[in-house]
């Protein structure tokens, strides 16, 4: 038996028992006479105690050798101790260790691996498994398993199936590039691995499993962020006979329980607003809504006035910023430079300074009076001690650069709780977005997404124009889900496929097979995916996925640890029917 308690286990009720335990020796201090050294496992530490009087002679000498990370085994006495550590479980109590076994010496690691540790971001990286066995790491993985326990007992009390779905698939369009698996035994021929299970969790649908969830890995080519990994999990649903309002209330129902099991924190109903009214408040589709600052449009108050810079632009809008009037020339300079940064590409910023005493200073006094002023903030909720920031120019970039702006304030100005929860829905998405670049329609959430199904006849005349029945869950500013009711009639989808620039080849080439079900009693059904990446990120107070990740890619895709991607060698790449071009000079 390699332990008869772990390092976490032993207090001062255990004193005079033999124990035996195993771990890693975290630190060890050596007086001569006496060596103490810290033993380490997922549990916690125990001091263990090496004394030249009261140890065996030859385990006196062996604990001499112990470096860090040596892995032991040991036998002693729970004896107590003189100075006690109140932070540690285990504080009262330390182990005389009467035999010790060396299991496997190590390596001095190349960090310390401590609660805060020398080691930079590549290097614990490249050395992850040593990096998990500090507490922060260890921890943030114990609590996304709590979670996906937690969400696994939810959804199948709740009459969920549990179904896997392939990984080598054809392409499932969900915005991003693929990534592809050439395939030996067709040759030439290629695999995508799933940017979603979308097609199947419908397809079983048809099947007739009624309610279907699945936490799984999906792939998506894309630009990383810290919110993004190439490989990231879903808590992936799918219902049958369902509406829209169905879909909501179980996952709002899923997510305020994982709030209270998790956070133990009761959330009241979840707000909803429709993606009109978030991109005219918030200026985004994930509005953080923790805190105020909501948009002032103020075209009617704001132009007309001789001043040019409003005057050409499609939409003047402003945000009261709260207790700012004191902000100095510098700070507002420097928040000027800041939306003007390429990342947020602003012209500039006006500003107005609104006292306490009731006055106004603004950039603009050359062009608004008071009474201007005045109608600015009240049309924004500034009240004395508040600074206005109003931005114009086309509407949508004027939201957006106004949206990064809300959102950089409010993280210095500490408005960002962490632990403070704030979910809500999004719905009423567009179908449909036009891309410029292109020329043509592209599907806002996924090409499967249902019409609101009175606008069905707008399909025909300005496509544009129609909403969709699709909803994104927002927690705290990030999107933390998103979902739709799908089309089950195979007209409708054809139609779609025909409004998204497919050619019927195409859109029978690529998704034949679903349509070819839609002819076979397809029900109408819906669902969802969230990310669990970030829902357990946000849940543990962080926005970035990667700490709650055990084996993340870093910023260019690259798992320094095993050093992938990587090349093959020929005769692999001759067996799969690739050839690598020699890269041709410009
Ligand atoms: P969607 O594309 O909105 O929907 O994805 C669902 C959720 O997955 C998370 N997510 C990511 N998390 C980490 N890294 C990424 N690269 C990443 N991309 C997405 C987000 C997002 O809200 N099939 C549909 C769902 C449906 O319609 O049922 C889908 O995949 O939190």
């Amino acid at each position: 038996m390699y332990r008869t308690h772990d390092c976490g286990a032993l207090r001062i009720e255990d004193l005079n028992q033999t124990v035996t335990l195993a771990g890693w020796v975290q630190k060890n201090r050596n007086k001569g006479f006496i060596v103490w050294a810290d033993l380490r496992d997922r549990y916690g530490l125990t001091q263990l105690v090496f004394d030249e009087e009261r140890s065996p002679k030859e385990v006196f000498q062996k604990a001499q050798s112990l470096g860090r990370e040596f892995v032991i085994q040991i036998k002693g006495k729970v004896i107590e101790r003189e100075s006690k550590n109140p932070n540690l479980s285990t504080g009262a109590i330390e182990v005389l260790v009467e035999k010790l076994e060396i299991l496997n010496p190590s390596k001095t690691p190349p960090f310390t691996l401590e609660d805060t540790t020398d080691g930079g971001e590549e290097l614990r990286m490249q050395y992850r498994y040593l990096d998990i066995r500090r507490n922060p790491v260890k921890e943030k993985l114990i609590f996304r398993s709590q979670v996906t326990m937690a969400v696994r007992n939810y959804l199948s009390a709740a009459g969920f199936i549990d179904v896997e779905t392939p990984y080598l698939i054809k392409s499932t369009p969900e915005g991003a590039r693929d990534f592809v698996v050439p395939s030996r035994m067709n040759s030439g021929q290629f695999y995508a691995l799933p940017q979603s299970p979308q097609t199947f969790k419908q397809l079983l649908m048809v099947g007739g499993l009624d309610k279907y969830f699945q936490i799984v890995k999906c792939f998506r080519d894309e630009d990383l962020r810290a919110d993004r990994q190439p490989e990231f999990t879903q808590i992936d649903c799918e219902m049958t006979f369902v509406e829209q309002e169905d879909i909501l209330n179980q996952f709002e129902g899923l997510t305020r329980h994982l709030l209270k099991e998790i956070k133990g924190v009761d959330t009241p109903t979840f707000p909803r607003m429709t993606y009109e009214e978030a991109m005219k408040t918030y200026g985004n589709d994930k509005p953080d809504i923790r805190f105020g600052m909501t948009f002032a449009e103020l075209n009617d108050l704001a132009k007309g006035k001789g001043f040019g810079v409003f005057d050409s632009q499609e939409l003047v809008v402003g945000i009261a910023v709260p207790g700012a009037a004191g902000y100095t020339r510098k700070e507002i300079d420097g928040l000027i430079d800041w939306v003007k940064r390429p990342q947020i590409g602003a012209k500039g910023l006006i500003w107005v300074k609104c006292n306490e005493d009731g006055s106004y200073k603004s950039s603009v006094d050359k062009f608004f009076s008071e009474s201007d002023l005045a109608a600015w903030a009240e049309r924004s909720g500034a009240k004395g001690g508040d600074l206005i920031f109003l931005l114009s120019g086309e509407t949508k970039t004027a939201r957006t650069q106004l949206s990064a702006l809300r959102m950089e304030l409010a993280e210095r100005l500490g408005l960002r709780n962490p632990e403070e929860f704030a979910p809500l829905w999004i719905t009423d998405f567009p179908l449909l977005e036009w891309d410029e670049e292109t020329q043509r329609y592209h599907a806002m959430h996924h090409p499967f997404t249902a019409p609101k199904p009175e606008q069905l006849a707008l399909l025909k005349t300005d496509p544009a124009a129609v909403r969709a029945n699709a909803y994104d869950l927002v927690l705290n500013g990030n999107e933390i889900g998103g979902g739709s009711i799908r089309i089950h009639d195979q007209e409708l989808q054809s139609q779609l496929f025909d409004l998204l620039g497919f050619s019927k080849e195409e859109a029978q080439a690529q998704f034949g097979f679903l349509m070819d079900a839609f002819q076979y009693g397809a029900p109408p059904h819906g669902g969802i995916a969230l990310g669990l990446d970030r829902l357990v990120a946000l849940l543990g107070g962080e926005e970035t996925i990667r700490d709650f990740i055990a084996f993340p890619k870093n910023n260019s895709g690259r798992d320094v640890m095993i050093d992938a991607p990587a090349s093959l060698d020929e005769a692999q790449l001759e067996e799969l029917a690739l050839k690598i071009l020699p890269k041709t000079k410009e």
